[in-house]
């Protein structure tokens, strides 16, 4: 069967949760390829509300079986609490599987993700100090802990006096800090960490395709978005991982001829918390409606996200970058009582026009917006459940929306709660 990948085509925060959580339930596996616990998923769900940093989303389904793939980078103390606060409230976790290829984010990470940041000053990235650049930084330096080396208490204190040799040398000399312990370490990871999380650790890449040669369906989730990529988003103010849909592929271990589907979730505006270019900002009034009817504050750190108008040029490169076969747009409904609305079409710098990306960051950097002006909507769009009931002006802006990205919109997302969408393309 083959697979379907759900990316963000922004800078993460699209609402990816709750359309994961939507697709997932014609899904037999879901399974995580980037990123760690700098992601925060928020589903709402019978009135209770689930916050998830690491879990997949479709550990809310019983038939699902949430899977971690390798390259994910986890914080095993995170994972354990996480999923010991899903089961004190009802949800079974039992059935998750973590790679054991995936890196750890072991403490000296957390830490020195913090003091980069600070030695940074005023050019910081405004990470989520979660210890996720580190983490894969090790891992490409090839002095990375396994979750693999849990289960193997020789390897994982070598590995470990390997690391921190290199590392207490850094924390000492360049931050002046105190070295770190390795028995210290040694006691937390291979006590009770190794030992709660010994069931679930399995080779997830055979798990996958067996799972597609069954005829299973096979959810790849993403986390973060386009623009935070490594490679093809704003460096350096991104994350350590790969989001788009390549990310997908290296992240599971499963190749690119088996996805047929990539859903592009898109926000109906923008947002980006930390540093780094952001053409479409407002710092108005209408930037404040934004972030107060969207609570656009960090499921993680609990920031203020920056926010903005709806970005063309943005979403042209997603569709490029993730191969994306359909969109599903969120939050449209906190649009709602704004009079007029503003979609960026292209950017203009020194008088030349660009509707795609430019390659050059500072080109971003100092681009300014080229707008088409639309009419805004009084109705409280919360209750609409098909695009019929959609005001005139709605209708127009996903219309507009549509045409400009030249993929079809499915999934149209107007509240938080799990029933609060409308299928776009029944109109159609
Ligand atoms: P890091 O991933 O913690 O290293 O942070 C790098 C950049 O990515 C910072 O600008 C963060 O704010 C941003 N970032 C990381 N994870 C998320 C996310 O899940 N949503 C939105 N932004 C994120």
């Amino acid at each position: 069967m083959p697979a379907t990948v759900v990316v963000g085509t922004q800078w993460g925060d699209e609402g990816k949760g709750k359309f994961t959580d939507l697709v997932a339930a014609e899904m037999d596996v879901v399974v995580r390829y980037q990123g760690g616990h700098n992601a925060g998923h928020t589903l709402v769900v019978s009135g209770e509300t689930f916050k998830i940093q690491l879990v997949p989303s479709g550990v809310l389904y019983e038939h699902i079986t949430p899977v971690i793939g390798n390259g994910v980078v986890v914080d095993p103390r995170v994972l354990i609490a996480e999923m010991d606060g899903l089961e004190a409230r009802g949800v079974d976790c039992s059935s998750m599987r973590l790679s054991g290829n995936a890196h750890l984010i072991m403490p000296y990470h957390t830490e020195l993700d913090a003091l980069h940041e600070r030695h940074l000053g005023k050019a910081k990235l405004g990470t989520t100090k979660r210890g996720i650049g580190p983490a894969y930084a090790d891992k490409s330096m090839r002095i990375g802990l396994r979750v693999q080396d849990l289960l193997d208490p020789p390897i994982f204190r070598a590995k470990l006096e390997a690391a921190l040799s290199h590392t207490n040398k850094v924390l000492a000399k360049v931050f002046n800090r105190l070295p770190m312990n390795a028995e210290d370490i040694a006691r937390e990871y291979l006590g009770g960490c190794a030992e709660r999380l010994a069931p679930h650790v399995t080779d997830t890449v055979t798990l996958l395709h067996e799972a597609l040669e069954s005829g299973q369906q096979v959810l790849m989730e993403g986390a973060q978005g386009t623009f935070l990529d490594l490679d093809h988003g704003t460096y350096p103010f991104v994350t350590s991982s790969n989001p788009v849909v390549g990310g997908a592929c290296t992240g599971t271990g499963v190749g690119p001829r088996h996805i047929d589907r990539v859903i592009g979730i898109t926000k109906a505006y923008v947002t980006r918390v930390g540093s780094g270019p952001f053409v479409t900002e407002l710092f108005d009034e209408v930037g404040d409606h934004l972030v107060e009817v969207g609570g656009e504050f960090g499921t993680n750190t609990g920031r203020r996200r920056r926010t903005g108008w709806f970005d063309m040029v943005m979403m042209r490169q997603a569709v490029r970058l993730n191969s994306i076969t359909e969109v599903a747009l969120t939050k449209l409904d906190v649009l709602d009582g704004l009079e007029r609305l503003k979609v960026c079409v292209a950017y203009e710098l020194d008088g030349e026009r660009f509707e795609h990306m430019p390659y050059h960051q500072s080109v971003i950097h100092k681009a300014v917006p080229v707008y088409t002006e639309l009419e805004g909507w009084s109705t409280d769009l919360s209750g609409v459940t098909r695009s019929s009931q959609l005001p005139a002006a709605a209708a127009d802006y996903i219309a507009f929306l549509e045409e400009g990205i030249g993929v079809p919109i499915r999934l149209v997302g107007v509240g938080p709660g799990r029933s609060q969408y409308l299928d776009w393309q029944e109109a159609a």
